[in-house]
């Protein structure tokens, strides 16, 4: 039996949808492997970056084909009125995520009907402005039967799917959640992340997929407990200047808008257990160190190192062997 063709369209020409040399993952090549599809447009203002993209995609001998009819656009609602089947939006969240006309990207597509998949972070829009908004769109969805998904992909991890079924086998509430994102930065940085004006700082940016593992693992948190201190490039001590920015990427970011170096938070689930989350900026080179511990009654798993090609799962666990010995499943991306 014959699949029918999908028609594909991508909104940012960046390195999520289509990778760059030390990024060996993006969207494109992963919907090129499962095949059955035809990719209609690119949209992307910055059209030398799109011809680029779409070049290289031509070349290749075995997904070219892919991309004879794609068209390079530079406004999303160009794409919008060529109805591809589904979208995939993976611009900073500045453009997009929010009820201001020409950023209300996701409510314009969901309305025609079209199936999305957005990237993290949703938006940079505060709460009371979002909340609405995210009912509009999945009203949208459910009168269009569309599916809107969001590029979250730790929760389809091996490992924090195997930590979900050993809380569920433990059979009690999590006590504590420690989350560790160490982001390294000298070898190379993305201008968007490091200007809170773009991208909404280190938290919405980067440590969001930690934000959602505490929620998706623990549950939701109660807002009114959550507290949190910052170091900032402006801190009157001096600690907060990062000297080994490449290219001094940094120089022209008013130090108002420089993303803080250390966010510490802790706050209360609403089940009762504490989390806390630390990320920091110092570390050198580009692999970041990133691990959460889950402790439980008698029961700790620590994930560690979901962004390498090979995970751990760090189990101790009262039931069953040697209670002061660790239990690692490895995981290969
Ligand atoms: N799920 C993940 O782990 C993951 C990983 C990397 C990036 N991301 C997310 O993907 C998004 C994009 O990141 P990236 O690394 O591809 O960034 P990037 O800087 O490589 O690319 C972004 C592209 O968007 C384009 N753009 C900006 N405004 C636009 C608009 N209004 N319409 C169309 N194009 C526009 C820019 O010109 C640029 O080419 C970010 O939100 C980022 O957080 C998610």
């Amino acid at each position: 039996m014959s699949r029918a063709t999908l028609k594909i369209g991508f909104v940012g020409a960046g390195a999520i949808h289509f990778g760059r040399p030390e990024v060996p993952w993006d969207h494109a090549s992963r919907l090129e492997k499962i095949g059955g599809l035809e990719v209609i447009g690119i949209v992307d203002p910055d059209t030398r970056r799109s011809d680029e993209v779409l070049k290289e995609r031509l070349a290749s001998p075995d997904y070219g084909h892919m991309y004879t009819h794609c068209r390079l656009l530079t406004d999303y609602r160009e794409l919008l009125g060529m109805k591809p089947d589904i979208v995939f939006i993976g611009i900073p969240p500045a453009f997009r995520g929010s009820p201001k006309e020409g950023e209300n990207l996701e409510l314009e597509f969901t309305r025609a009907g079209i199936h999305a998949f957005v990237e993290k972070p949703l938006s940079l829009v505060p709460p009371e402005g979002f909340i609405p908004y995210a009912r509009s769109v999945t009203e949208a969805c459910r009168t269009n039967d569309v599916v809107l998904s969001v590029g979250y992909m730790f929760r389809y991890h091996a490992a924090v799917l195997k930590m979900k079924e050993m809380i569920a086998h433990h059979g009690g509430k999590v006590m504590a959640f420690n989350a560790r994102y160490y982001f390294a930065y000298t070898e190379g940085i993305n201008k968007y992340w490091f200007n809170t004006e773009f991208s909404g700082g280190p938290i919405v940016e980067q440590a969001t997929h930690f934000c959602d593992l505490a929620r998706y693992i623990v549950g939701d948190v109660d807002m009114t407990s959550l507290h949190t201190i910052m170091l900032n490039d402006s801190d009157k001590s001096g600690v907060g200047k990062l000297k080994h920015v490449p290219g001094n990427a940094e120089d022209d970011i008013p130090s108002n808008k420089r993303i803080p170096r250390v966010t510490l938070s802790h706050w209360r689930f609403e089940d009762g257990g504490l989390g806390t989350l630390m990320h920091s900026i110092t570390l050198p080179g580009s692999r970041y160190q990133a691990t959460i511990d889950v402790q439980l009654d008698g029961l700790q798993l620590s994930l560690i190192d979901p962004y390498e090609s090979t995970s751990i799962l760090r189990v101790r666990n009262l039931e069953g062997g040697n209670p002061n010995q660790d239990q690692d499943f490895r995981f290969r991306k």
